[in-house]
C-alpha cells in the first residue's frame, strides 16, 4: 500500500519551497522504500529550486541522507528491511561501457526508482538526483542504498551522500591528491572544505584555501588548509604561485562553479599540473581561455561528478575513517534542523553563514 509522508516541494522556479503530502509508492521489482533519518542542505538543492538544473518541476527536494530500509521489492538481495543506509546517486549499472570497461564510477547508465513518487493529486515528482530525500520516507532503487556501519550519527553519515563525498573524492580519485602535494582548493563551503579534508587524508604537503568569505577560510584551516588567501583581497593567482615557490600547485580544485574561479584555478596549477572542477555551473555560463595556454601548460583539465566514487568501496571507508577519529565529518554540521526550515537553510546558505545544515527525522 502506497504511504502518505510529508516532503519539502519546490514548486516553480524561483518559488520558495513547501511541505507537501508526497505519496510514496511500495516498492517494485529493484526498489527500497528508505525511512530517512537525516538529509543536509546541498547548494544543487538550491540550483534545482532556482532552475538551475532543468524544469522539470515539481521537484521533491533532498539528496544527501542517511536512514533505515523499510522494505524492499522483488528481487532485492544487497539489502534488507532495517539495514543503515547512506543513499547515492550513482547506483552503478554493471552492463554500460564504463562498467564493462572497469570504471563504474563513471557509470553511464545508473538506476532510480521505475516508479514515481506523486502529490495526492496525482502530479508527478522530481526527486532531486533521484533521490528527494528532504521527506519521511522516500523511494529509490535499492542500488542507491550504501550499507555503513550504523555506529555513526545519521547526521554525519548522510554527508556523503553527495557534498562532502564530491569533495574529498575530487581530491582523492579525481586530482589524485598524493603524498607531498601542493593543492589549491577555491571555494571553501562543503565541498570544498570537504576537499580540503581529502586532500590532508591523501598526505598533501600543502592545502591553500581559497574563498571571498573569512569565516569560511577559518573553517578551512580547521579542516586541514595550511594556507588561506581572501580572494576578495588578494589576487589568488598570485597568493598560490607564491605559495608554492612561484609555480602554482600541482592539484587546484575548483568548487564554486563559475568561469572566474575556474580561470584562477586554471592559471594557480603549476605546468603539468590538474584542475578538478566540481563547482556545478550554470547553463549560460561560458569560459574563454587562450587555447595556447590549454595547450601549453599541458597536465590535465577534469571534472569530478559525485568526487568520481564507487559508493560501495568509498562510502564503507569514509565512515570507517570518521569512527577511528581520522576524519572529523561532524565539523561538517553546522547545525540541524526541521524539515518546515530548509527554506530559512537556503538564505543562511546564501549569506555564507553555514557549512551544511542537515535536516533530521
Ligand atoms: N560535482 C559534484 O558532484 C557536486 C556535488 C555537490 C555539489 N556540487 C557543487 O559544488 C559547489 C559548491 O557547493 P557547496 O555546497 O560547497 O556550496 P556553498 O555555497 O556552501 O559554498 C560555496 C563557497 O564558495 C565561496 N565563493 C563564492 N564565490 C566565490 C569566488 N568568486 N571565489 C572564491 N570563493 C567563492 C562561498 O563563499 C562559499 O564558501 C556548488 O556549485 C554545488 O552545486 C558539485
Ligand atoms: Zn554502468
Ligand atoms: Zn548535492
Amino acid at each position: 500500500m502506497a504511504q502518505e509522508v510529508r516532503g519539502v516541494i519546490a514548486p516553480g522556479k524561483d518559488e520558495p519551497v513547501r511541505i507537501e503530502t508526497v505519496v510514496v509508492p511500495d516498492p517494485g521489482p529493484g526498489e527500497a522504500v528508505v525511512r530517512v533519518q537525516a538529509c543536509g542542505v546541498c547548494h544543487t538543492d538550491l540550483h534545482y529550486k532556482q532552475g538551475g538544473i532543468g524544469d522539470d518541476f515539481p521537484f521533491l527536494l533532498g539528496h544527501e541522507a542517511a536512514g533505515v530500509v523499510e522494505s524492499v521489492g522483488d528481487g532485492v538481495t544487497d539489502v534488507e528491511p532495517g539495514d543503515f543506509v547512506i543513499l547515492n546517486w550513482r547506483a552503478v549499472c554493471g552492463k554500460c561501457r564504463a562498467c564493462l570497461r572497469g570504471r563504474p564510477w563513471y557509470c553511464f547508465d545508473t538506476h532510480n526508482a521505475k516508479q514515481r513518487m506523486t502529490l495526492t493529486d496525482g502530479t508527478e515528482l522530481s526527486p532531486a538526483l533521484g533521490i528527494g530525500a528532504f521527506a519521511e520516507k522516500t523511494l529509490v532503487a535499492a542500488g542507491q542504498c550504501t550499507k555503513v556501519d550504523p555506529a555513526v550519527a545519521p547526521q554525519v553519515a548522510g554527508l556523503l551522500g553527495c557534498g562532502v563525498m564530491a569533495g574529498i573524492g575530487a581530491a582523492i580519485n579525481t586530482g589524485n591528491v598524493g603524498r607531498g602535494d601542493s593543492v589549491a582548493v577555491i571555494g571553501c563551503g562543503g565541498v570544498g572544505d570537504a576537499a580540503v579534508a581529502g586532500s590532508r587524508l591523501a598526505g598533501a604537503a600543502k592545502i591553500i584555501a581559497v574563498d571571498i568569505d573569512d569565516r569560511k577560510l577559518e573553517t578551512a584551516r580547521s579542516m586541514g588548509a595550511t594556507h588561506t588567501v581572501n580572494s576578495r583581497e588578494t589576487d589568488p593567482v598570485e597568493a598560490i604561485r607564491e605559495l608554492t615557490g612561484g609555480f602554482g600547485a600541482d592539484v587546484v580544485i575548483e568548487a564554486v562553479g563559475r568561469p572566474e574561479t575556474y580561470r584562477q584555478a586554471f592559471y594557480a596549477r603549476d605546468l603539468a599540473g590538474t584542475v578538478v572542477l566540481v563547482g556545478v555551473p550554470t547553463p549560460e555560463m561560458k569560459l574563454e581561455l587562450p587555447l595556447l595556454d590549454v595547450f601549453g601548460r599541458g597536465g590535465s583539465l577534469k571534472s569530478s561528478w559525485y568526487g568520481d566514487c564507487l559508493p560501495s568501496r568509498d562510502f564503507p571507508m569514509l565512515i570507517d575513517l570518521h569512527l577511528q577519529g581520522r576524519l572529523d565529518l561532524g565539523a561538517f554540521v553546522t547545525e540541524t534542523i526541521q524539515l518546515d526550515e530548509v527554506e530559512q537553510a537556503f538564505e543562511r546558505m546564501h549569506r555564507g553563514d553555514v557549512l551544511r545544515s542537515v535536516v533530521v527525522l
